[in-house]
C-alpha cells in the first residue's frame, strides 16, 4: 500500500522552500491578481481515495485546462470528422505562436495550442443551442458538481487584451476554418479559459479520462477509444513547447493551463491535480511540474 498522504506531506514541504517561484502571467491582467504561494494538490484514485494537501479546495482559472473539456464535447458529438479541420501533431512551439499557422494553411497543428482550441470553440459555437450555457452545462455534468462557474471579471479581461487571439481567429477565418464570426467564437473561447475549479474539482473533470470514458457519477461521455485519444493528445501536445520535458520528468498524460493549474492523470489508476500559480518560461506552473515529477518519481506510477 502507497502511504500517498505522506507523499503529498513530502512534496509539499520540499516544494514551497523554492524561493523561485517562477512568474505569476500578467498578459492577461485579472490573473495577476493571485497570491504567488498559493501551493494546492489533490489527488483522487479511481478506487475511491482522495488525498490532498495545501490550497486544494481554493478555486483559480483554469485556463488551457479547458481545451481538453471542449475537445471532450466537441468529439462527443462530431466523432472522428473533427480531425478533418485540425491536426493531432506536437507543435514544439508557444501556445500561442502563430507563424505555424500560416506555414499549414490555417490547420491548427493540435487541440490544445490557441488556434486548435480556437477551431474546436467554432465547432462548439455551430453546434450548442446555448453555447456558453451548454458547455457549462457539460462540465458540471462530467464533474459532477454544479458548483462551477465561470469567472466573467478573467473572461473580459482576456477579451480586452487578447490581441493575439483575435489575431489566430483571423488567420484561421482567411484560410476557410472559422464558420462563425470571431467575435462569437472568441466570446465563447475567452469564456471557456475564465471556467474556475479548486484541484480536488478539477481532478473529478478528469475523472471521465482515466475511467474509459465514463465520467466520476458513472454515466458514460465518451467512448473508450475516444478517451484513449483524448489522452494521447494530451501527453504529446498537452504542455506546448514542454510537452517532451512533462512527459520526460513526469511521464504522465496532463495539461497545463496559464493560471498556473496542472492536471495529469493515470488511466484506470489515478488523477492528480497541482495548483502554483507561478509560471516558468515555457508557460507551465514551475512549482506544479516539480511536484508531479517527484509524485510519479517517489510512487513509482507513470505511464512508462
Ligand atoms: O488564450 C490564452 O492565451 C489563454 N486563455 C489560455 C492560455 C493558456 O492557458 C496556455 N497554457 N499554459
Amino acid at each position: 500500500m502507497i502511504d500517498y498522504q505522506s507523499i503529498l506531506n513530502a512534496i509539499y514541504n520540499n516544494v514551497v522552500q523554492d524561493e523561485d517561484k517562477g512568474q505569476i502571467a500578467n498578459y492577461i491582467p485579472e490573473l495577476a491578481n493571485v497570491n504567488k504561494d498559493s501551493f494546492g494538490i489533490h489527488l483522487q484514485l479511481i478506487s475511491g481515495g482522495a488525498y490532498s494537501v495545501g490550497d486544494s479546495e481554493k478555486k483559480f482559472s483554469i485556463q488551457s485546462i479547458s481545451k481538453v473539456l471542449s475537445l471532450a464535447l466537441a468529439i462527443s458529438k462530431v466523432g472522428t470528422d473533427i480531425w478533418n479541420r485540425l491536426d493531432v501533431e506536437p507543435s514544439g512551439n508557444p501556445f500561442n505562436h502563430l507563424s505555424l499557422l500560416e506555414l499549414e494553411k490555417g490547420i491548427p497543428r493540435n487541440p490544445f495550442i490557441n488556434s486548435g482550441a480556437i477551431v474546436i470553440a467554432d465547432i462548439l459555437v455551430s453546434l450548442l443551442e446555448n453555447p456558453k450555457t451548454d458547455f457549462l452545462e457539460y462540465v458540471r455534468d462530467i464533474t459532477g458538481d454544479a458548483n462551477i462557474d465561470y469567472n466573467y471579471k478573467v473572461a473580459l479581461s482576456e477579451k480586452q487584451t487578447g490581441f493575439n487571439n483575435y489575431a489566430a481567429a483571423n488567420l484561421l477565418k482567411s484560410f476557410n476554418n472559422l464558420n462563425n464570426h470571431v467575435d462569437d467564437v472568441l466570446d465563447f473561447y475567452f469564456h471557456q479559459c475564465s471556467l474556475e475549479m479548486t484541484c480536488a474539482q478539477l481532478t473529478k473533470a478528469f475523472y471521465v479520462f482515466a475511467n474509459k470514458g465514463n465520467c466520476m457519477l458513472q454515466k458514460t461521455r465518451l467512448t473508450k477509444s475516444q478517451a484513449k485519444r483524448i489522452n494521447a493528445i494530451m501527453l504529446t501536445c498537452g504542455f506546448y513547447d514542454e510537452a517532451g520535458e512533462f512527459a520526460f520528468e513526469v511521464g504522465l498524460p496532463g495539461k497545463s493551463g496559464v493560471g498556473g493549474g496542472i492536471v495529469a492523470l493515470l488511466p484506470n489508476e489515478f488523477i492528480i491535480s497541482v495548483w502554483a500559480p507561478g509560471l516558468n518560461e515555457r508557460g507551465n506552473s514551475k512549482l506544479g511540474m516539480q511536484a508531479l515529477e517527484q509524485f510519479t518519481t517517489l510512487t513509482n506510477q507513470s505511464i512508462f
